[in-house]
């Protein structure tokens, strides 16, 4: 084991890109039946380090597309209990519920929309293949814009058949840091929202000067397991993977909350530490909801305020124990952080002798480097969900992907060039890839990870060398997960 390590660092400092380097070899796995390979010696010259290997294009390799069916994702997770099944239904309505000012108008039951926002619902933007998940098919920010007399303009960047899209620019007109999120819409012109005369940011200038990046919404399926995962636990899975990685040129780290040290997972750049935060931050951020964890409003113009604050809270009314769901006394943070938490994983769809032959080239070319397909929980509370193994495929660490992913925002430790590990579960029913949504392309998702100083190049290096059938393997598989 040692020998053949050493062996493969060797080759990887005389050689560069363009030459396969297999990582069950390297990390002498038991599943080290190599499909994916060099197809024959490769001839070229080496690439110099650092630079994007280049892609080749075997003919007929496509992406299968979104999987068809029925939603592999949606439902809670194996073994709750009745109590825990209850709430999670419960908590799913609160989730889905659309909010407007003042919760006046009908069919617009939640209160507190605005004055800036970016939807009206969590499921809104939380929605494909089912509620929790990402982007739609069809923008619902396109409807929303002229709701309820609402006059905003649809910015450039925001279409009917594109991605959900939040927006945060790179830098401040004097040059400092930005690098927040910049509210798409404004509650001006609402029946609900009279005298208020606030404008939206000027996105056309903005996207002149180049100031602009996107995100779109990362799918919760799962996300209570990934929150229960130990920290050292996640560090020790990273640790396994420690000599492979280091030959294929991939470092990674774990962004740590700026509070109590302990790993960050959630978002992009696992910017966020928990659900619970991320649902009080999204309240706030992405419909204007003040809550008991973002109190504040992030728009002070008082012609602009028609509730007290913080908009949703804890209801202080206790109920003696009884049927009556935990939602009627909680605050919504809690219910969006309690739905996501029993959310189940995305169901694959069922193994054939292809998707097989696709993991294989998966764990051979060195996805697994970033994409660590497993972790287990720790001890948890709630029924069921102890020591449970599940597949992410992700270390939940942060790598510099290069400057063709890069957007310029720090967050935590992750600098302007890192991400984290996108968890792959559920991508076979997914319609927009990458951080901004830039593609509905597979391949090209794959093949937007090598550029210069990103940490993939050698595995992607490795991926346009495959022979056609396995590249098609590979795909097959990832539209099943
Ligand atoms: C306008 C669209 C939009 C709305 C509305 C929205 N989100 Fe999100 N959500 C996003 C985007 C975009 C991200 C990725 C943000 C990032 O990482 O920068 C995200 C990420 C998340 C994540 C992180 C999941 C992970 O593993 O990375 C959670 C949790 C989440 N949202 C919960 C919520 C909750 C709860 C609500 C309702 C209060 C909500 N979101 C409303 C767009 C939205
Ligand atoms: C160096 C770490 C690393 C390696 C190696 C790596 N990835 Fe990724 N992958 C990432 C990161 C980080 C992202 C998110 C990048 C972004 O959105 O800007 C990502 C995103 C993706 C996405 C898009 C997911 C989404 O949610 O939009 C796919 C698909 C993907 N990777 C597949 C692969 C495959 C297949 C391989 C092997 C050929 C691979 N990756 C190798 C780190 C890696």
């Amino acid at each position: 084991m040692q020998k053949r390590l050493r062996f493969a660092r060797a080759c990887m400092l005389t050689s560069a890109a363009g030459v396969f380097v297999s990582w069950a070899v390297l990390s002498g796995s038991a599943s080290a039946q190599v499909f994916g390979g060099p197809p024959g010696a490769p001839n070229q010259a080496p690439a110099a380090p650092n630079q994007p290997p280049a892609a080749q294009n075997p003919v007929g390799v496509k992406d299968p597309g979104v999987r068809g069916g029925a939603p592999g994702a949606g439902g809670a997770l194996q073994g709750l209990n009745a109590d825990e099944l209850a709430f999670f239904a419960a908590a799913g309505e609160v989730f889905a519920e659309v909010d407007s000012v003042s919760g006046t108008v009908p069919g617009e039951d939640g209160a507190g929309l605005g004055p800036r926002f970016n939807l009206n619902s969590c499921a809104g933007c939380h929605a494909q293949p089912a509620v929790g998940g990402s982007s739609p098919a069809i923008n619902p920010q396109v409807e929303v814009a002229t709701l309820d007399g609402a006059r905003n303009t649809v910015p450039s960047f925001i279409q009917r058949n594109g991605p959900v899209r939040e927006a945060r620019f790179v830098k401040n007109p004097d040059g400092s840091p930005d690098g927040g999120v910049h509210d798409l819409f404004v509650i001006t012109g609402r029946v609900d929202a009279p005298g208020c005369f606030i404008k939206q940011p000027d996105f056309a200038g903005q996207l002149l000067k180049n100031n602009v990046i996107f995100r779109i919404p990362t799918p919760t399926f799962g996300t209570g397991l990934v929150e229960n995962v130990a920290d050292d636990d996640l560090q020790s899975d990273l640790d396994k993977t420690l000599p492979a990685r280091a030959t294929m040129g991939i470092s990674g780290q774990f962004n740590r909350s700026g509070n109590d040290g302990t790993i960050a997972r959630f978002g992009w750049k696992a910017q966020n530490k928990s659900l619970l935060i991320f649902s009080g931050e999204a309240y706030n951020v992405e419909q204007g909801v003040t809550n008991e964890l973002f109190p504040n409003e992030r728009e002070g113009d008082p012609n602009c305020q028609f509730n007290a604050t913080p908009e949703d809270h804890t209801h202080f009314r206790v109920t003696t124990p009884g049927p009556s769901p935990a939602t009627a006394y909680s605050a919504d943070t809690v219910s969006f952080a309690g739905f996501m938490r029993f959310l189940a994983p995305p169901t694959p769809a069922r193994s054939t002798p292809t998707t097989q032959r696709g993991l294989q080239v998966f764990l051979n070319v060195g996805c697994q480097g970033c994409h660590t397909v497993s972790h287990t929980t720790t001890k948890s509370p709630f029924t069921g969900q102890s020591n449970v193994t599940f597949q992410p495929f992700s270390d939940f660490a942060v790598h510099d992907m290069g400057d063709g992913l890069a957007d310029g925002i720090s967050q935590g430790n992750a600098d302007g060039d890192e991400f984290r590990t996108a968890p792959l579960w559920g991508i076979g029913q997914r319609i927009f890839f990458l951080h901004d949504g830039r593609t509905k392309d597979l391949l090209e998702a794959i093949r937007a990870h090598a550029s210069r100083t990103s940490e993939a190049n050698q595995v992607i290096s490795n991926f346009n060398l495959l022979p056609g059938g396995d590249q098609q393997a590979l795909l097959t598989f990832l539209r099943s997960l």
